[in-house]
């Protein structure tokens, strides 16, 4: 099963669409539930920094009996020191989106934590691309 869905920069209200919608798909493969928690922390995680740190993005997600692959591609400013990002605590969050209750710089390291496998890719002025997968079992 593949799933497609769209982001746009500052769009708050729509980050959270497809973390939703993946979790609806995958308590009906009775994926789980602690594992489905993890995988829509992550997503929600993701889509927010496309919101927040992007112009426009979507989600690609493609599931099947053993595992869910997602992955967001975005066009935005991109990040020029991935490692760097990657640290707790780390943000270039604007005030406006820290006003949202956004920018503690935990995102990225909590997705790390909540899949098993995560890859991040960048080009500076062109876009981000992240790679998550988590196996069901
Ligand atoms: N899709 C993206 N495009 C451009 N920069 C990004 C993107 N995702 C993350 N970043 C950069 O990496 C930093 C760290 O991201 P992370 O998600 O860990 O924290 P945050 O989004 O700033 O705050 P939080 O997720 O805790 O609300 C961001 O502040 C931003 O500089
Ligand atoms: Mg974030």
């Amino acid at each position: 099963m593949r799933f497609r869905y769209e982001l746009e920069g500052g769009n708050f209200s729509r980050a959270g669409y497809a973390s939703s919608e993946i979790k609806k798909t995958l308590k009906q493969l009775s994926v789980d539930p602690k594992i489905i928690k993890r995988i829509v922390v992550a997503l929600y995680e993701a889509e927010v920094n496309v919101v927040a740190h992007a112009w426009r993005g979507e989600v690609l997600a493609e599931v099947d009996a053993e595992k869910i692959t997602i992955r967001l591609k975005d066009e935005g400013p991109g990040i020029p020191d991935i490692p760097l990002a990657m640290q707790e605590g780390y943000s270039t969050a604007s005030e406006a989106v820290r006003e949202m209750g956004f920018g503690a710089g935990m995102g990225l390291p909590n997705m790390k934590k909540n899949v098993d496998e995560l890859t991040v890719e960048s080009q500076v002025g062109i876009g981000t691309e992240v790679y998550m997968l988590t196996r069901f079992s």
